[in-house]
């Protein structure tokens, strides 16, 4: 499959911006190894709770940090000190400042030994790690991240795995344009509005139609609006059935090969009164339908070419204008306002809405 280059995004291979890198979980004081942004990476979390991402190989000798059982290190449980991670190897430990502070054989500790950590945030269940290719600090907020979790009357979400696909991000980015794709894979109907609107960082996709999988009742309305806030992930909020927001993760492994995840909370009450084993599982089962429908997009993901240029109608939606969109975040931070301001603006691609006031 096609690279970013072949795509003209810009001259970085990956995204600037937060991913998701996994489940709140998936952190424990075993490190792991995670492989990203075409980059081995360990996962650990430290004394404090705190989860971490670093470089996967020791500056000193190579030695993987996570992929070993045999070493003394290992085996008598001292590898892991506060905060810090010691290295299987020659035992060398490196804190979150990526400095060596201990060498077991030496006063000494070098400068030079420097191990790249990466700025890791817990939200909502979810572990994010700010990746940079200019190494500087996060310039998008996640502070909003994570919509209804935690408030009285939402049952939350139990994030869905959907899979590696062997597809550049750009072709899932695609959807929050793709006017054409619902009817045909979604079963939308009843149009009402579909526009996007580019502001920033941020790309909205605003949505009012029927749809066959997330509806009850085919007279149903859905009401999205849909946004990314960079690069990494989507959310939605949903008026239907009940009430939910929804969350799609997007993260390069490599160039050419996505991870994504799915998930759903669901308000299942006003909050008024407790939540009940009937509210948890018509929750789950809404999730479900809501995965349904985004694995429609997945199975098309996981089997199709390269798109560089897709051969576009004016019906189709301004896939032109959301990959402008996303190729601030292929640039170096200096030319983001520049880059903006080509995407910037509201594009309707249809509107069918009766005006009531004018009647
Ligand atoms: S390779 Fe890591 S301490 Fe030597
Ligand atoms: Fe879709």
């Amino acid at each position: 499959m096609a690279k970013t280059e072949e795509y003209g995004l810009g001259e970085f291979a990956f995204a600037r911006g937060w991913f998701m890198i996994g489940t709140a979980d998936e952190a424990t004081r075993t490190p792991s190894s995670m492989r990203y942004f075409g980059r081995d990476l360990v996962l650990y979390r430290g004394e404090s709770g705190q989860p971490y991402v670093c470089d996967a190989y020791c500056p000193h000798m190579g030695a993987h940090l996570a992929k070993n059982t045999t070493s003394y290190i290992v085996r008598d449980g001292e590898q892991m000190e506060g905060e810090n991670i010691r290295c299987p190897f020659h035992g060398w430990r490196f804190g979150p400042d990526g400095g060596c502070n201990h060498i077991p054989y030496s006063d000494f500790t070098p400068k030079a030994a420097k191990l790249r950590f990466y700025p890791v945030i817990e939200r909502a269940g979810i572990l994010w790690m700010w990746h940079d290719p200019e190494e500087g600090e996060p310039d998008i907020e996640l502070a909003n991240f994570g919509g209804h979790y935690g408030e009285p009357g939402w049952v939350e979400w139990k994030v869905d795995y959907m899979g590696d696909l062997g597809v550049h991000p750009v072709e899932i980015i695609d959807n929050m344009a793709d006017f054409g794709h619902f009817t045909p894979i979604h079963g939308a109907t009843d149009w009402q509005y579909f526009a996007n609107e580019f502001k920033g960082s941020e790309i909205h996709q605003y949505y009012s139609a029927g749809h066959r999988t997330l509806t009850a009742n085919p007279d149903d309305m859905l009401v999205l609006d849909t946004w990314y806030e960079g690069p990494g992930f989507l959310q939605s909020e949903m008026a239907g059935t009940f009430d939910s927001f929804i969350m799609i993760a997007n993260t390069p492994i490599e160039e050419d090969k996505v991870r994504a995840w799915h998930g759903l909370m669901v308000k299942v009450h006003d909050g008024s009164r407790e939540t009940t084993d009937e509210d948890r599982a018509n929750a789950l089962a809404y999730q479900e339908g809501s995965r349904l429908a985004f694995a429609q997009d997945v199975e098309i993901w996981a089997n199709k070419r390269a798109c560089l240029n897709p051969l576009a109608i004016p019906k189709d939606g301004p896939y032109g204008k959301v990959r402008q969109w996303y190729r601030q975040f292929f640039h170096p931070r200096a030319m983001t306002a520049e880059m903006q301001a080509r995407s910037n603006g509201l594009h309707v691609t249809l509107d069918k809405r009766v005006d009531k006031s004018a009647a």
